[in-house]
């Protein structure tokens, strides 16, 4: 098990779903966790209070990260108390299901400006102190749609594209100093962003049969993957996409 015992570690949207599986892992192999949150301040607090019985340091922090006054202050909350962060992981991410001709300008704006704008702007304020102490980890959590369009998500796939460029260039110019950027790319799985689309069986069947695995994926399947990149032994990758999607991107 990676050891990441004296890192602290920021997750974006770590209230729920993926992000607070990936903020327990964090903790489990020994990182004290800063759990960002936008609006689940209740699911915020069990998820700080899961990590503290592991013997870790937790603490919440609201802001939206789709303002980058949001992260300035969260940044300067955390550095203030914590000094800066070692491990960022960008996974505060919406998405709407709406057909190209109903998409407006304030949608579009939402889900860009959340899911790639604010990765941007908090992956620029952690990188100038983890180049200060040259170990950092940047790791986007993003989609298998980063590739392949979605038929229902325009915008939400659009900004996982840009995440892609986003986390190539990061990495072409910070990796020189000790520091990794990658994207871990989820297919399908059960979290709250698509537990409605989910809760109808008939779409249930029709999501698994594209999936050659043959199963929706649960949020520790990504987790995991998060912590390796997070550690030491995963020194040497950088400006990688891990698809953790059960072959879905094959089609
Ligand atoms: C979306 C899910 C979708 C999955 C597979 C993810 O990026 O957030 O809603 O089920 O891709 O299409």
């Amino acid at each position: 098990m990676p050891d990441l015992h004296g890192k602290t570690a920021l997750v974006t949207g770590a209230g729920r779903g993926i992000g607070a599986a990936i903020a327990l892992d964090l903790a489990r192999a020994g990182a004290d966790v800063v759990i960002n949150y936008s609006r689940s301040q209740a699911q915020a607090a069990e998820v700080q209070k899961a990590i503290q019985s592991l013997g870790q340091r937790a603490m919440t922090v609201q802001a939206d990260v789709s303002q980058k006054t949001q992260i300035d202050r969260m940044f300067d909350q955390i550095e203030g108390a914590w000094g800066p962060v070692d491990i960022l992981v960008n996974n505060a991410g919406i998405e709407f299901r709406k057909p190209v001709r109903e998409i407006t300008e304030e949608l579009y704006d939402q889900v860009m400006d959340t899911n790639l704008k604010g990765a941007f702007f908090c992956a620029q304020r952690a990188l100038e102190g983890m180049k200060q102490k040259g170990w950092g980890r940047v790791i986007n959590i993003s989609s298998v749609h980063e590739i392949t369009p979605t038929g229902f998500c325009c915008v939400y796939s659009m900004s996982k594209g840009g995440m892609r460029l986003m986390m190539r260039e990061l990495a072409l110019e910070y990796s020189r100093f000790g520091i990794t950027v990658n994207n871990v790319a989820p297919g399908a799985i059960r979290t709250d962003i698509n537990r409605e689309v989910l809760s109808d069986p008939a779409y249930e069947a029709k999501v698994i049969s594209k999936i050659p695995a043959g199963f929706i994926g649960m949020p520790e399947d990504v987790s995991k993957m998060v912590v390796f990149l997070a550690s030491d032994e995963a020194r040497y990758i950088t400006g990688a996409v891990i698809l953790i999607d059960g072959g879905l991107g094959l089609r």
